[in-house]
């Protein structure tokens, strides 16, 4: 939303007189005078007007080394989800960007703020996701060539984008996939006679799971981690 408009909404002035307030450098925004109006604010941006902060939400970004057994989900009455191991004051407003099957494992990220969720998931955002794959079967020769040019989905009747294999293994491989389909990896390997037996994500875009973390360890992230989604903020943390 546009600052003028965000006030206004906020304080109840008028625009006009907002427009004069930003230009006479009397609002703040993230601890900076903001000189324009183009500045794009929201419910997690601090901003003041003469010295009084407008209400203001905590934004929350979490990196999470997913353990196997644990369920993608906010809450279940089953089994353990993914939610039950962060512990912070904010962990019930946080919702996934992107699952990962129960017995997947690797990187989950959650937040609480749902446009930058969606600029992760968005299947038109395009952000790669990295996975390590263990199979039954032996890779075939043919599979990296069919994962190139797409695999079709009789259920949504639609074409896979193109993914990227790079073999490591007689059983064991990287995909690359740019879209996130109900258990997409698993059926990609399913349609060239395999079965996946391990699944771990590597990385979303430009966040790698931190090494340091081990299964069921979580960390918060950096603004310039949290920027690197497009449409996100860049003024956090
Ligand atoms: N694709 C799958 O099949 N499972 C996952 O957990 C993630 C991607």
């Amino acid at each position: 939303m546009r600052l003028d408009r965000f006030i206004t909404q906020h304080t109840g002035r008028p625009e006009k007189e907002v427009l004069r307030l930003i230009r006479a450098g009397a609002v703040v925004v993230e601890g900076e005078e903001a000189r324009e109006n183009r500045h794009p604010v929201d419910e997690f941006t601090a901003v003041s007007v003469e010295g009084e902060a407008l209400p203001c939400r905590e934004a929350l970004y979490v990196m999470l080394h997913k353990p196997a057994g644990y369920l993608s989900a906010t809450s279940d009455d089953e089994h353990p989800t993914v939610i039950t191991l962060i512990d912070h004051p904010l962990a019930g407003e946080l919702h996934l960007a992107g699952r990962l099957d129960r017995a997947s494992t690797g990187l989950l990220l959650l937040t609480n703020n749902g446009r930058w969720s969606k600029a992760v998931t968005e299947p038109g955002q395009g952000v790669a996701k990295r996975y390590l794959v263990e199979t039954r079967e032996v890779i075939g020769a043919e599979a990296a060539g069919k994962f190139a040019e797409g695999i079709y989905f009789a259920y949504e009747d639609l074409t896979t984008g193109p993914a990227e294999l790079e073999v490591l293994g007689e059983r064991e491989a990287r995909l690359t996939i740019f879209e996130g389909r109900y258990h997409q990896v698993k059926r990609m390997f399913h349609a060239v006679g395999n079965r996946v037996t391990a699944l771990h994500r590597e990385s979303i875009g430009g966040l790698v799971l931190d090494a340091g973390l081990g299964p069921g360890a979580w960390r918060r992230l950096g603004g310039e981690e949290v920027a690197l989604f497009r449409g996100a903020r860049t003024d956090l943390d």
